[in-house]
């Protein structure tokens, strides 16, 4: 099913989310000179015009990068990924949103390895020719060669099937990202697949996964069965923009599912989520959540501080040491599930139902993005 185009959905408060967590993760990554790999799985078309076009159809980036866009009080990893973006945009009127290739490619070094999947015969062709672009003007600018094809390599292929062969990396560092469009269901199995199967080809790598917090049975139960794959450690961040409407239509809340983080990660949320929150949110209803745990069965962890060998009992795992519940909740958040987990840290959101813009039920019955009416082949459920 190829209908999903993200042009549709560009700079909304997902990429958002999304983008920033993305940069961080290569932030890390580029404190070492070792060459690292990054495999995007689902690339979309890299650039994302904003001032017409599908993007300007719904304009959900309003409610998305839009509000961060002037704002000069950004925490400063924030202001890190609005900066990109503000590169992207040197005229300082917002008409271009850069996709997960390009957040990427700006952040990653000469030395570094983009490997892109996208199957959509035309976002494919549009990745393509906006990547000759940009290398095009990194080799003008003299900022690095034009090495593309060693570089960058761009398939028109199924990104869960490409990422087998490049498991694992020849400088055994990579960032993977798998952020595929969940229209269709089987979506949240073959994610979930396609990390139990690189973990056994690359345990060490760091893979986040985008998702979409649904009503849906396979979105509710999706984070809880990535916290059971074998990895040794994992963080799960959710930021939520407003009470779902009645109908449930919309989306409302995304998160991002990482494997293996960095330990500069969580800091950096915990600064960065409240304000957010704060600025995106529409209603009582926005919040955030941050939990992490930490496997401590199996290979990754079978060993105790003397080195003897621990007994594995099956997939059991070690919860956040600080509440030992494995969420690891702020301050005015209530654990996720319960009826206070949809209060608002306190003095941080928009409060007032004019704020709220719950999206409309389409012909066809199936949920619309916040903002306007469905367009065919435009969302994701
Ligand atoms: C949510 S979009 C990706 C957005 C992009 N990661 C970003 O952040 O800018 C999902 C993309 O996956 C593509 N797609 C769907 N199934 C795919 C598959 N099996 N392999 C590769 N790409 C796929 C869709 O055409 C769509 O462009």
């Amino acid at each position: 099913m190829l209908s999903y185009r993200h042009a549709f959905h560009a700079g909304n408060h997902a990429d958002v989310l999304k983008h920033f967590v993305q940069i961080q993760l290569l932030d890390y990554l580029n404190q070492k000179d070792t060459a690292y790999t990054y495999i995007d799985t689902h690339s979309g078309a890299g650039v994302y015009a904003l001032d017409g076009g599908y993007a300007a159809k719904n304009a959900e980036y309003e409610t998305g990068i839009g509000p961060l866009w002037e704002r000069t009080d950004l925490p400063p990893a924030l202001a890190d990924y609005v900066n990109l973006i503000r590169g992207l945009n040197p005229s300082g009127k917002m008409r271009y949103y850069p996709g997960s290739p390009y957040c990427a490619d700006k952040r990653m070094r000469e030395q570094d390895r983009l490997r892109l999947f996208e199957l959509h015969p035309a976002d494919s062709k549009i990745l393509a020719d906006n990547f000759r672009k940009v290398e095009a003007h990194a080799a003008a600018q003299g900022e690095r060669p034009a090495a593309r094809g060693r570089r960058v390599m761009i398939e028109r292929g199924d990104g869960f099937l490409g990422i087998k062969k490049l498991l694992p990396p020849p400088s055994r560092r990579a960032l993977v990202l798998i952020d595929p469009p969940y229209e269709d269901k089987q979506d949240y199995r073959k994610v979930r697949d396609t990390l139990e199967d690189a973990l056994t080809r690359f345990p060490t790598g760091t893979y986040a996964v985008w998702y979409p917090v649904l009503q849906r049975m396979e979105s509710r139960q999706f984070a809880d069965k990535l916290k059971r794959l074998p990895a040794k450690e994992w963080l799960n961040v959710t930021l939520t923009v407003s009470t779902p409407g009645p109908d449930g239509f919309g989306l409302h809340s995304s998160g991002m599912f990482i494997l293996n983080p960095p330990f500069t990660l969580e800091p950096i949320l915990r600064e960065v989520m409240p304000y957010l929150v704060r600025v995106l949110g529409k209603d009582s209803g926005a919040t955030f959540v941050i939990e992490k745990g930490a496997q401590v069965t199996g290979t990754a962890a079978s060993r105790t501080a003397n080195g003897t060998a621990r007994v594995p009992v099956g997939n059991a795992r070690k919860a956040s040491p600080t509440l030992g519940t494995g969420s690891l909740r702020l301050p005015g958040q209530a654990p996720a599930g319960t009826p206070g987990a949809a209060k608002t840290v306190p003095g941080t959101a928009k409060a007032g139902p004019g704020n709220a813009r719950p999206g409309p039920r389409a012909p066809g019955g199936r949920p619309a993005r916040p903002g306007g009416p469905r367009t065919p082949g435009s969302r994701r459920p």
